[in-house]
């Protein structure tokens, strides 16, 4: 098995390896390739769908996404992705497709903190379509004292879908009336013991107990400080990729812009700890 560092600040690159058929040893160091460079990507796999969900069973507890309608009716831990994205009636002009370009961490509205998640790439278009990836103890550590000041001890508020609700009318009524979480901006990876900025201008809802007009001000001066130099890493798909990252301390954005005619297919599901 090789290893390589795609970037300088986030992400490890796994070639000449089957995940389904490797050694404890090989997980071993896969896994701590995984901790230390918080996205692991695996090249060329080839994989049924519960060869999938078990390599993501190595991560943690698999959990079935929170927009129900959009599990696979056998396997409900499995969403596909980027199927049907194309509109039936072909009413759609745009020559791109764009959506989900944001940075966030996943599932920050849900009640217990989401570990990881893992995508495999089906189908991959001719151009376009990558993920960015960033490293959040690297924009914690790049963030001025006296703001690192300000968080220490504050929580965050989080809702399915953030301040504008984007996309909750894809949940059932009881999700979509689910109370927010809350977690500390600043939080202490449970493994690597490492500080990382935990802040997701995607699905925040308040900096909790600050005055509405405060949080609106430190949310967008956070906004500000979320991707620090040198810690990105843009991945550029192929088929059978398969992708796992650490939602404790990066974030991640889709960039969209590939062509609408063309199909991106991926499967994901969603790690929460053990
Ligand atoms: C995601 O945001 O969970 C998926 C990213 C992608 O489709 O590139």
């Amino acid at each position: 098995m090789k290893l390589e560092q795609p970037a300088p600040g986030v992400g490890v690159i796994a070639t000449e390896v089957d995940v389904c058929g490797m050694s404890a040893q090989e997980w071993d160091r896969l896994y701590q390739a995984w901790l230390a460079h918080s996205v692991l990507v695996v090249r060329g796999q080839h994989l049924e769908i519960g060869q999938f969900l078990d390599f993501g069973r190595r991560f943690g507890r698999v959990k079935p996404h929170r927009v129900r309608k959009s599990r696979h009716q056998e396997y409900p831990e499995l969403t596909v992705m980027g199927v049907g994205t194309k509109k039936a009636d072909g009413t759609k002009n745009d020559s791109v497709y764009n959506r989900g370009v944001s940075w966030h961490t996943d599932g920050p509205w849900d009640d217990e903190p989401c570990k990881a998640t893992q995508l495999y790439g089906l189908e991959i278009p001719s151009y376009g379509g990558d993920t960015l990836f960033s490293n959040m103890y690297m924009a914690y550590d790049a963030l001025p004292d006296a703001l690192k000041q300000r968080i220490a001890g504050l929580d965050a508020n989080y809702v399915y879908g953030g301040r504008k609700r984007i996309g909750v009318d894809l949940l059932e009524p009881e999700d979509q009336a689910r109370p927010p979480t809350r977690y500390a901006l600043v939080r202490v990876h449970p493994e690597t013991g490492r500080k990382s900025l935990y802040f997701n201008p995607f699905h925040i809802q308040k900096i909790a107990d600050l005055p509405e007009a405060e949080s609106d001000a430190l949310i967008e001066e956070l906004t500000g400080h979320l991707v620090a130099p040198q810690a990105d890493y843009r991945h550029k798909w192929q088929k059978g990729d398969l992708v796992v990252w650490d939602n404790r301390c990066t974030i991640h954005s889709a960039t969209g812009g590939y062509p609408i005619e063309e199909k991106r297919v991926h499967w994901r599901c969603t790690i929460m700890d053990a």
